[in-house]
């Protein structure tokens, strides 16, 4: 029906327990390119994440206790038939998505290598001895998987938001439950149906697909069986998950909002910047919590940017994911293009001008033509809220001391990119950037080996990289007494 070498792909129940559990109502996903229906999945609730949660528990009692090398394997089995079903699972995913078909088959290799680089981490668990303070003891530290992981994941990256949790969790020896944005369910269902394929035992890695986000996110955060709970998602609903974490004292991690600076120094390489705005900015039609928010250049560089970075993004092809050529997909939502053309009327009622960007409406509702705004100042709402579409406003400095100031003006401190060709200013603004990843003449920071995160109200913990375990794992000290007898 869709095209899929392998139907079997598109799984329609929740995943529980090993097996697909069918409930009384259904969700329609829509293809946000076309507003087709693309398939009907089963609604979950409370009764079933519950259920989910107790398949973890037990699960947990035997996953926890195999050998690293064993868990590493089944891993390894789930990355290699996420790349055999790449060209599959990139399908799927711009069809509930809508992001073009190149860019969610490499979101496909970008999920799979998480799992790729947990399942060689697995076996890196070490511990440590440590001097003791009197010749009687000895001072030992084991890390030990946490528990049950619960996780809500969103839209936007329907496959790596929930692959980046789920390998760090499972390779710590953890069982895992999320609940997948109900816009982009198909994604989250064909991992599980891979997971199972992979040989991942029962209860392990479960997926409950509802509509009823309070009743499953309660349980998900509450539920006594749940030690670690994990989102991707808004700041504003991020705190809310914080807070009901707090009555059973759940450890957490959070990976929310951006407010991401891309800042163009006068000794820049233009090209260089201009190329590393552009895929920072319009990746995933600007749907992404590390794209570029607002691009702040210097003024004796301001109109050599501008102009390049306007013809560049002239060039962008706008339409459906699948079409071949299309740079540009769909927003997710008539909803989501609102929110973002509310903001662009607003900055332009403060003064900001539009320098690139119509209210075209052929394609359909739910797209929006990325857009430039310049004589942008750090105080309009474009430029302090997350913009998620794919408008640039661009802003004025005069040194790299303003620079800054603009850049650090903001709660969030998730990503920030900046280009300067002089070694001095790139570790000063390295260092003075108060966000969790830096790009110093990149544009595309996010891969399994570096460390994702913010500080701020972005968030708290790092996914991928060496320390992206430490979240999944307690940190335990034997003290051994009365050697000296
Ligand atoms: C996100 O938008 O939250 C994830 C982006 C990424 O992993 O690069």
């Amino acid at each position: 029906m869709h095209q899929l070498h392998d139907p079997s792909l598109l799984k329609t129940l929740s995943y529980i327990n090993g097996s697909w559990h069918a409930s009384d109502s259904q969700i329609e996903v829509t293809n946000p390119a076309t507003g087709e229906l693309v398939s009907k999945v089963s609604n979950a609730g409370v009764e079933e994440t519950t259920l989910a949660v107790k398949a973890a528990k037990k699960a947990f009692s035997t996953w926890s206790k195999k050998p690293a090398n064993e868990r590493a394997s089944l891993l390894r089995k789930w990355f290699d038939l996420m790349m055999e079903n790449q060209e599959d699972l990139g399908r799927i995913l711009t069809l509930e998505q809508g992001k073009p078909l190149a860019e969610a088959k490499g979101e496909i290799a970008y999920g799979a290598a998480f799992i790729e680089w947990f399942a060689e981490e697995s076996k890196r668990v070490y511990g440590d001895t440590i001097p003791a303070p009197s010749g009687d003891k000895r001072i030992i530290v084991i890390k030990q998987p946490i528990g049950v992981v619960a996780a809500i994941t969103p839209w936007n990256f329907p496959n790596a938001m929930i692959a980046r949790k789920a390998a760090a969790a499972l390779a710590a020896g953890c069982s895992f439950v999320v609940r997948p944005a109900t816009q982009t369910p198909l994604s989250a269902l064909a991992m599980a149906e891979l997971a199972q394929r992979a040989g991942i035992p029962a209860g392990v890695f479960n997926v409950v697909v509802g509509e009823d986000a309070r009743g499953i996110g309660k349980v998900l955060t509450e539920h006594p069986d749940i030690a670690k709970f994990t989102f991707t998602g808004s700041t504003q609903v991020g705190k809310a998950l914080i807070s009901q974490c707090a009555s059973t004292v759940k450890k957490v991690s959070m990976e929310l909002g951006g407010n991401a600076p891309f800042i163009v120094f006068n000794d820049a390489d233009i090209d260089a910047a201009v190329a590393g705005a552009l895929v920072s900015k319009y990746r995933n039609a600007g749907q992404t919590c590390v794209c570029t928010n607002r691009i702040l250049v210097q003024r004796d560089v301001l109109e050599q940017f501008t102009e390049k970075f306007t013809e560049a993004v002239k060039g962008l092809q706008m339409g459906n994911g699948l079409t071949d050529g299309v740079d540009v997909g769909p927003m997710i939502s008539k909803q989501a293009v609102a929110d973002v053309v509310r903001l662009v009327n607003a900055s332009i009622d403060q003064g900001a001008t539009v320098v690139l960007g119509n209210n075209d409406k052929s394609l359909g509702e739910n797209f929006l033509s990325p857009t430039i705004l310049t004589n942008v100042t750090n105080d309009m709402p474009i430029a302090h809220q997350e913009i998620f579409g794919p408008v640039t406003p661009i802003i004025a400095f005069d040194d790299e001391e303003e620079a800054i100031s603009i850049a650090n003006d903001t709660e969030f401190g998730l990503a920030a990119y900046f280009y300067s060709r002089d070694i001095g200013r790139i570790w000063r603004v390295g260092e003075a950037l108060e966000y969790g990843m830096v790009g110093v003449n990149e544009g595309l920071i996010s891969n399994a080996a570096a460390p994702f995160g913010g500080m701020k109200q972005s968030g708290n913990g790092r996914e991928g990289s060496k320390y992206g375990l430490d979240d999944y794992l307690e940190i335990k000290y034997l003290c051994m007494g009365g050697l000296d007898k």
